[in-house]
């Protein structure tokens, strides 16, 4: 596994355990792409050029006989002749609107290079490699700096780019992408993960057609819609087998993975800031830095690439003291309560919940100003002491005392026009001189591109979180961008506010998780509205979906987990019949699917029955019991919720392979039809028993032939099998 450069062939050669990625430098200095897939042999790929299309239409640069149009490359370029998609679009002073990509130099680095500004992967020095190829477009005057990473043990590449103004004018940046990368005359699906609020991360495998095709954001976060994640694979791959390439990229704010197939069936895949309404000033000596984008690639199917993001997000993005400790059992206020509580109500849930075994007690919404309804006081972070009398440090000194932990909802981005903070800083949110500004949810939204907003935030909420013991916090985000500019830039830089955005809150969280390093911080966006990896440095976990069905969750978890750990999952046991869908489930089944993320409580304790609260404690102990295997095991996906609507089987398997766990719930009757459920990960001629019934089975028969769940027919049926290697 390394980063070789033949300097004969000027071939440069990444390798890690499964998969090489190869490139050369043309005689010229063009970056072309030579290879990505499973590892290969050093073979000099000179001969694979494809040197088909020259003439007037695909026309060729003046000291090459190829076109840039038909040969694939490292970083594509503008006007210069070739005219798919661009990764770097330059706008020069005399108004040029093109780009160049040539070698310059490089340099292979020991270690991983962390972004200034932005959440970046993370290794120890021994653990990766990095590739820096330095290239000039000498008409721009830009200094281009392409980074590749890999970390040994992964099979994964960390790509971003660097730019720097190297003249004595300004230009302006229109497009600059993380990513590209072009795979010559194939025919490969493409998998992206959609959605909308309360039914996010649906799993859609297409045909990739000829022409361009986009998963992107132009709402500022990177959206309920699309998350900023891309496969491509086989035609004919499955979960656990074929090629399968993975794209995902370390952003928060307007993105877009285009896809351009062309007419000799090539496919560029170009990642990175959605370009629409971007125009980035660099003056002389200036950088612009792009996010990171992780490519994973994986010979054995789409179930081994998510496993390999799982690994990484949760060993090399988190910087969360909650990354790898066990995290607490938490009850949310807001299905059993909404704004509707006291502290007297709080502390009653407190006690309740302590007895079900129940860790931390979570005050959702409402908490703050005059918040009775979603209407007023977003801004106004401090406690409404008609609702909680006791004002926070005596009530949560109370529900301390009870054995309980406390934990705290914030929806730190927002500004109500009803609010205090409005009538001070109307000029703090987002809003255009010329246009009305439009209500999401109510409210505006701040713009955390000014110091002075970020430096409000961290001021207001540190007050509060450090006035008592609060061990948690949900920061949540519940409407997406519009009227986005900023009065005091020139009009040539308005195009800067949505990333500045995007900058402004990583800077803020950087500060508060640095201030207060003991708190676990849960993400939030109406659900899974801003589900990203780079979110994962400072949000360990993220609530995955404001549907807390239990059948609606097992398509929005599983589609969730194709690139997210389970531990990063949030899903709770919530009240029947369901506040989203209205469907009554049992609560044997509503908890079976909450544990297949971080598990945890949205309901009325007080409202449980007796018997009830009995299988919740038993739950719980389960919980415990499993807490391991789940969170550091690894995850296989026995059946696509997308295809079976009938049932779905998951399995966690310990990562020594001597333990799994195996969850079967029916999510529709299935009278007559037996199940046989193949199992993954174990060793082939290792036995394993049944740790409940004491039965027996060699890996390979669990593997081949699977468990029988013939007996389960009716919906909401559910069972676990617990194997031991014995
Ligand atoms: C949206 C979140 O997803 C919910 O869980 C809840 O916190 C509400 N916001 C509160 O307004």
């Amino acid at each position: 596994m390394s980063i070789i450069f033949n300097s004969e062939k000027k071939i440069f050669s990444i390798k890690t355990a499964d998969f090489s990625y190869i490139m050369q430098i043309s005689d010229s200095g063009y970056l072309l792409h030579k290879y990505f897939g499973k590892a290969i042999g050093d073979d000099d790929l000179s001969f694979a050029t494809l040197e088909v299309a020259h003439a007037s239409f695909s026309p060729n640069p003046a000291d090459e006989s190829f076109s840039l149009d038909s040969m694939p490359q490292e970083y594509s370029a503008s006007q210069t002749g070739d005219f798919r998609v661009s990764s770097v679009d330059i706008k020069s002073a005399n108004g040029e609107y093109a780009s160049e990509v040539k070698y310059v130099s490089h340099e292979i680095i020991t270690g991983k290079p962390q972004l200034k500004d932005m959440p970046s992967i993370f290794a120890e020095n021994d653990e990766a490699t990095t590739l820096v190829l330095t290239c000039e477009d000498v008409y721009a005057k830009a200094e281009i700096k392409l980074y590749y990473s890999i970390i040994e043990k992964l099979n994964i590449i960390v790509r971003s780019v660097k730019i720097k103004n190297i003249g004595d004018g300004t230009f302006h940046l229109m497009k600059m992408a993380s990513s590209c990368v072009d795979f010559c005359a194939c025919d490969f699906d493409m998998t992206q993960l959609y959605g909308t609020w309360s039914k996010e991360c649906n799993v859609e495998r297409i045909n990739i057609p000829q022409g361009i095709h986009s998963i992107a954001s132009r709402r500022g976060s990177s959206s309920h819609q699309h998350n900023p994640f891309v496969a491509i694979s086989d035609k004919d791959a499955t979960e656990t087998s074929g090629n399968v390439y993975g794209f995902n990229l370390l952003y928060s704010g307007n993105f877009a993975i285009e896809l351009e197939r062309d007419y000799l069936d090539n496919l560029r895949v170009v990642c990175g800031i959605n370009s629409w309404n971007f125009d980035f000033e660099l003056s002389s000596g200036e950088e612009f830095q792009t996010p990171e984008v992780v490519f994973t690639y994986s010979p054995n199917g789409f179930g081994e690439l998510s496993r390999t993001y799982h690994k990484l997000y949760k060993n090399h993005i988190s910087k969360s003291k909650w990354a790898h400790k066990k995290r607490p059992l938490l009850i949310n206020t807001w299905e059993a309560a909404y704004f509707n509580f006291t502290d007297e109500t709080i502390i009653e849930y407190a006690k309740h919940a302590k007895e079900l075994g129940i860790e931390l007690l979570v005050m959702d919404d409402g908490w703050f100003g005059k918040r009775n309804n979603d209407k007023t006081s977003l801004g106004d972070w401090f406690v409404n002491t008609e609702k909680l009398k006791k004002g926070l440090p005596k009530m949560v000194e109370e529900i301390n005392e009870i054995g309980m932990d406390f934990g705290i909802w914030y929806e730190p981005e927002m500004i109500s026009p009803v609010s205090e903070l409005y009538k001070k800083h109307p000029e703090w949110c987002m809003h255009m001189s010329a246009r009305p500004n439009c209500l999401g949810r109510n409210q505006y939204v701040l713009n955390l591109a000014l110091k002075e907003v970020q430096d409000y935030l961290f001021d207001v909420m540190t007050e509060v979180l450090k006035s008592c013991n609060i061990t948690y916090v949900k920061w949540d985000f519940n409407r997406n961008l519009t009227n986005v500019s900023m009065e005091d830039l020139p009009n040539s830089e308005k195009g800067e506010t949505f990333h500045r955005y995007v900058l402004g809150l990583y800077s803020l969280l950087e500060r508060l998780t640095d201030e207060l390093p003991e708190i676990l911080f849960e993400g939030c966006s109406g659900g899974g509205g801003r589900f990203d990896p780079a979110l994962l440095r400072y949000f360990p976990q993220n609530w995955a979906s404001d549907d807390t069905d239990a059948v609606e969750r097992i398509q929005i978890q599983y589609g969730t987990s194709m690139a997210y750990p389970v531990s990063a999952i949030g899903s709770h046991v919530s009240n029947c019949p369901n506040h989203q869908t209205g469907r009554t489930s049992p609560l044997k089944m509503r908890s079976a699917i909450a544990m297949m993320g971080t598990y945890g409580f949205e309901l009325s304790p007080l409202k449980l029955t007796d018997e009830e609260k009995d299988f919740v404690k038993e739950e719980i102990k389960l919980y415990h019991k499993y807490y391991d295997l789940i969170n550091n095991g690894e995850l296989y996906r026995l059946t696509n919720p997308f295809e079976n609507p009938y049932y779905c089987a998951t399995e966690f398997v310990s990562p020594s392979k001597d333990k799994a766990l195996v969850t079967y719930v029916v999510s529709r009757s299935r009278r007559l039809k037996p199940v046989f459920v193949k199992l993954q990960g174990l060793n082939e001629h290792s036995k394993y028993k049944d740790m409940d019934t004491g039965i027996c089975y060699f890996g390979d028969t669990l593997m081949n032939l699977g468990l029988n769940f013939s007996k389960y027919t009716d919906e909401g049926e559910s069972v676990r099998v617990y194997l031991e290697e014995i």
